[in-house]
């Protein structure tokens, strides 16, 4: 019997395990109820007196042994780091990324600019705080002409000659006094009015001017390009140009481009005309290539200027034009998949 429990105990120092369950077979085999301890506690008392003494103390190195090697397997066990208790359950969804979303403004100037890169214009920009004479008087609005009310006006108070850019107009001048034709620029940026601010309007709003001189450049070139402009951006290539008034220009015109009239909101985008006003355009008035040192006897161009806060209302189907500065962030969210 002496024997047998040696056998166990040389058994039981050789066993090695590395799967939980395997430590568990090994656990209940020697210390479970009816494991083998149990068993040979149970035969002490067939034991002859002699060797009891030989038979407990071997007895309990077996139960000393077992337990101190469930004790070690088991902590061992729970050194070795399993991927799955780093990682969790590697098949699980990955966490989404969060995506930034572009601005609604800065995805409809992209768009602008995108179109009539493809047709060779290219990019200018001039200062937000402007003088008199960019942004008024060389676009043949002299001091006190009426047509300076058209657009209500921030001065600095202490210097009436600066000004925050009313359009972006100023920056024709900027180019054309800084360029020689041929001239094929659109100036994109922010322009400020001393307006009210409600859903429709708001005193600082955003602009595209856009700027062609070369020679022989006809209206029938504007309406053209502006009709390219309109199929590429809506999707919508009839427009109409309505004879208007731009002091910068002769002739000028607003246009409007057909929307359509097939759903509701159709209905009410165009207050039940089908047609939408876009922008303002017009042959540049000679006087302007001539204050910017263009000469307008051997010269002809066109320019036109937009409001993308006005487009990015009309493509988004956004309601308030406050939305685009009050940076809330459930209304920005929503332009994370354009673009
Ligand atoms: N500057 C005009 C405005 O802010 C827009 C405009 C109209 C620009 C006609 C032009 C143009 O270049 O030809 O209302």
């Amino acid at each position: 019997m002496i024997d047998q429990l040696k056998e166990h105990i040389s058994e039981v120092e050789g066993f090695t395990a590395d799967d939980p369950k395997e430590i568990e077979e090994f656990r209940i085999k020697y210390l479970g109820k009816k494991g083998l301890l149990n068993k040979f506690f149970a035969e002490f008392k067939n034991i002859p007196n002699d060797q009891k003494k030989e038979f407990g103390q071997t007895i309990n190195q077996l139960k000393t042994a077992a337990t101190e090697k469930v004790n070690t397997l088991n902590n061992s066990l729970s050194d070795v780091v399993t991927e799955d208790a780093v990682y969790g359950d590697l098949t699980r969804p990955a966490e989404p990324l969060e995506l930034g979303a572009r601005h609604p403004i800065s995805i409809v100037k992209d768009q602008i600019i995108n179109i009539f890169s493809r047709i060779g214009f290219n990019v200018s920009e001039g200062p937000e705080i402007e003088d008199d004479w960019h942004n008024f008087t060389a676009l043949n609005l002299p001091e006190h002409h009426p047509a300076r009310d058209m657009q209500d006006t921030f001065f600095i108070q202490t210097n009436p000659d600066i000004l925050l850019r009313t359009h972006t107009s100023s920056v024709q001048v900027r180019y054309m006094e800084n360029n020689k034709p041929p001239i094929r620029t659109i100036s994109p940026g922010r322009v400020y009015r001393n307006e009210a601010i409600s859903a429709r309007s708001h005193c600082f709003f955003h602009q595209v001017e856009g700027l062609y001189i070369d020679k022989d450049v006809s209206f029938a070139d504007l309406k053209q390009t502006l009709q390219f402009f309109t199929k590429e951006l809506f999707g919508k290539s009839k427009i109409r140009l309505r004879p208007s008034y731009f002091p910068f220009t002769e002739p000028s015109a607003e246009v409007d481009v057909y929307w359509g009239l097939e759903t509701e909101t159709d209905y009410k985008m165009t207050k039940g005309t089908g047609w939408l006003e876009i922008m303002g355009c017009g042959m540049v008035d000679p006087n302007v290539l001539d204050n910017c040192g263009i000469d307008s006897n051997e010269y002809t161009g066109f320019a036109f200027g937009m409001g993308i806060d006005r487009i990015a209302l009309l493509l988004h189907q956004i309601s308030d034009i406050r939305l685009l500065s009050e940076n809330d962030i459930r209304f920005l969210e929503q332009f994370k998949s354009a673009f």
